[in-house]
């Protein structure tokens, strides 16, 4: 895939109307939908600072959530308002997608306005990647511009099928992530080490097999192992367990062999009588796990060599965490690791999602080269996969 797109930067658009593509699918709280993080919102500003100093008139959309049609719970409006806070300026509000009051609003819209349309997802069309939806959408603008880096995964009419109407290009947010991600994997600094954990290979299947072609080491850590573990004869209690999965996991050990990639798996595991914070560990060396316990983190031997191999990487990429982070008992493995990404001198990738909301929780953001804001989207980027939100955009 060519990851070298047009940005802003290759566009005019000085009095042009723009239509920008943002991820604000910010998590919110259950029982007031009060905003829990406003990193998306606050990853776009650079973008549409840009604009409105150029002289756009920005028309803002996103998706939030899954809705399956107009739902109140799932309005952008508290995201207007975070918005306007942060950039110090009116937010206008369309009540609906691309119908009257959108239109209306954009079309009155002035150089340095910005406005906010309600829910994409609100419109059936979208997730159908509707061309009429699509065209609807680009009939507010003379220029589309994407920078929602976190659904460029998706085929949508706001994410993909607009971008047949209008000059479309990508925003900073999509070309810093290009940069980082795409670089890492078309030309990395080697060594290349890729870190992969989470609860389950088949989640990552298109992953660790991707990686196996591109990395130097696959180290495999969190839940996962337990598949690789019994897949090569191990015992792993009552740890969680893919058997459909057995055989892509030896074929993956295989594919390393023949590849001469460094496959590194777990040598010993914590693991706990029940599924609880407080429950009780012991550290048993992998594939020797006892009947009724069940591995929740890396042992500390596995640690000690996985960040051996952190330390002498030219680059890392790290997707999933080592262990069930969330109770501090067994944190350490990825705590362990997250330190070792921060002491490195490599670049360290941080991919989306569990990861990502590790390294935060463990306070270690700030130490690592880039943090992506795509979950899914970085997912399937290390995948190989085309992503059609970026595919849509014009090549440099
Ligand atoms: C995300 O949060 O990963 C993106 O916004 C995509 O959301 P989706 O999984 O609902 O398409």
């Amino acid at each position: 895939m060519n990851y070298n797109k047009k940005t802003v930067r290759d566009v005019d658009v000085r009095g042009k109307k723009v239509l920008l593509r943002c991820d604000f699918n910010v998590p919110q709280d259950k029982a007031t939908g009060a905003i829990t993080s406003d990193k998306r919102i606050v990853a776009a500003l650079p973008t549409i600072r840009y604009l409105l100093e150029n002289g756009a008139a920005v028309i803002a959309c996103s998706h939030l959530g899954k809705p399956k049609g107009p739902d109140p719970k799932l309005t952008l409006e508290p995201v207007a308002r975070r918005l306007s806070e942060l950039l110090g300026q009116e937010v206008l509000f369309a009540h609906d997608v691309v119908g009257e009051d959108a239109r209306a609003k954009a079309a009155a819209l002035r150089p340095g306005q910005l406005l906010l349309l309600e829910n994409t997802r609100f419109e059936p069309g979208e997730t159908k990647n509707d061309p009429a939806l699509a065209k609807a959408l680009a009939d507010l603008a003379e220029v589309y511009v994407s920078d929602a880096f976190g659904a460029v995964h998706r085929a949508h009419a706001s994410t993909a099928g607009v971008a047949a109407y209008l000059p479309a290009v990508s925003g900073f947010l999509i070309e810093k992530e290009l940069a980082f991600l795409g670089g890492a994997i078309a030309d990395p600094k080697r060594p290349l080490v890729a870190i992969l954990g989470g609860a389950k290979v088949s989640s990552k299947i298109g992953v660790i097999n991707n990686l196996l072609e591109i990395a130097d080491t696959v180290i495999i850590g969190g839940g996962m192992s337990y598949t690789f573990s019994a897949a090569l004869g191990g015992q792993v209690g009552d740890s969680l367990l893919e058997s459909d999965w057995l055989d892509y996991s030896r074929q993956m050990v295989e594919k390393a062999k023949d590849k001469g990639v460094e496959l590194l798996l777990p040598v010993d595991t914590v693991c706990a009588d029940v599924f609880a914070p407080d429950a009780r560990s012991q550290v048993v060396p992998a594939g020797q796990i006892p009947e009724g316990w069940q591995g929740l983190d890396i042992g500390p031997e596995t640690v000690k060599r996985y960040c051996a191999a952190v330390a002498d990487a030219g680059t890392v990429i790290w997707n999933g965490p080592m262990g069930v982070f969330e109770f501090p008992a067994f944190a350490k493995g990825t705590q362990a690791v997250a330190e070792a990404l921060s002491r490195t001198g490599a670049i360290t990738i941080i991919g989306g999602g569990d990861s990502a909301a590790a390294v935060e929780q463990l306070g270690f953001a700030d130490k690592m080269t880039h943090i992506s804001t795509g979950g899914g989207a970085s997912l399937e980027f290390l995948e190989g996969k085309e992503l059609p939100g970026v595919a849509c955009l014009l090549d440099k």
